[in-house]
């Protein structure tokens, strides 16, 4: 992927770009790091594998053949494109997690078919993404208005600028999986509180099935799900002051069929200890010890129901792809 540098390009009236600022407070990577890192069991929240180098890994991995959710939602998207739009109407599609906004188009098409007009509005943490995405989505739609929010969805929506109108919410890629139940509940419901009646809510969800097709997607053959793993070592480096030294801990991605998800680890290879100057802190490693970096919640018909029912959202319509790997949810508010 080539990206512009974003600030060359703010200028240039393309789109708006916005800093939404925290609605609450969260976690910064310090705090993440000090509560995540210094106690067992070791993990991170997966927000920071984000970088620029993060990014693009990341869009890597969605083209690799063994990581199908991406295609297959992208099939449904398309497929289902009109309908979704004819049914929310959306004066407004408003995305979260937008990544390069690649699978939207699919949507923007289906606009452009019918005739029906609304404005875009990506929303990520990662700016790199943001710029890509909007750059992309200027030079295909010239009747589209473009919202960037640079921003951390966890810190709430209350700041997000809202325009007037029903708002078509996306939150693509199975994203939601990687949030813990409650977490995803809590997130959900926040998302509703700032959602009106005639908004709707159009969500992603990788669905449970055979551990061998779930576990190659997270182990590709290129490695580059490895990489991307890995690559948050150097985030920490970076921004942590830390001195992890990438080479001495290998990527672990393994389905737990009981739990229904996938947990992402980084395995020390070699007793070591590690700096984590900007705490003023370090971590001795055993061989073997692990820091969980993801999880990826796999859903049945029956958890995706319950975690939009225990949010405040009914199912309206279900597009599960034909072979049943992955299910693209059209919900609304009750
Ligand atoms: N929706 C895209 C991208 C999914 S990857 C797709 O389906 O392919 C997850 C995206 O969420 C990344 O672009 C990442 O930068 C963004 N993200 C992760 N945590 C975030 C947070 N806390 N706040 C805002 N964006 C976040
Ligand atoms: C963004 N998220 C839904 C991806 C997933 O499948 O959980 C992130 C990812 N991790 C490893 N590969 C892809």
């Amino acid at each position: 992927m080539n990206y512009l540098d974003p600030l060359e390009n703010t200028s240039d009236q393309l789109f708006e770009y916005i800093r939404v600022p925290p609605a609450r407070d969260v976690p910064g990577l310090e705090e993440d790091a000090r509560r995540g890192l210094l106690s067992q069991p070791r993990s991170l929240p997966p927000k920071y594998f984000y970088d620029d180098c993060g990014t693009e890994l990341f869009e890597k991995i969605c083209k690799t053949s063994e990581y199908y959710p991406t295609r297959t939602e992208d099939f449904l998207l398309k497929r289902h494109a009109k309908d979704i739009i004819e049914t929310a109407k959306p004066n407004n599609i408003f995305e979260l997690g937008s990544g390069s906004s690649t699978k939207t188009q699919r949507l923007l098409d289906a606009c452009s078919e019918i005739a029906h007009f609304p404005s875009y509005t990506a929303f990520d943490i990662s700016e790199r993404a943001l710029m890509f995405g909007g750059i992309e989505l200027s030079k295909r739609y010239d009747w589209l208005q473009i919202s960037l929010l640079l921003g951390d969805y966890e810190a709430g929506f209350m700041n997000v600028p809202r325009e007037n109108g029903s708002r078509l919410v996306l939150f693509l890629g199975s994203t939601i999986g990687n949030f813990e139940q409650k977490h995803a509940i809590q997130f959900m419901k926040d998302l509703r509180n700032n959602m009106s009646q005639t908004d709707r809510l159009l969500v992603g969800f990788d669905r449970v099935k055979d551990r061998h097709i779930l576990d190659a997607a997270y182990n590709d053959s290129q490695g580059i799900t490895a990489a991307f793993n890995l690559n948050v070592l150097n985030v920490l480096n970076s921004e942590l002051g830390a001195n992890f030294e990438p080479e001495n801990f290998s990527h672990l991605a393994q389905y737990d069929a009981d739990k229904a998800q996938i947990e992402m680890h980084l395995v020390s290879s070699c007793a070591q200890r590690v700096m984590l100057n900007n705490l003023r802190e370090f971590i001795d490693m055993d061989a073997g010890e692990r820091i969980q970096t993801e999880i990826s919640r796999k859903f049945t018909d029956q958890s995706l129901t319950r975690l939009l029912s225990d949010s405040g959202f009914v199912v309206e319509k279900d597009f599960v792809s034909p072979d049943k790997y992955f299910s693209l949810v059209l919900a609304q508010p009750i």
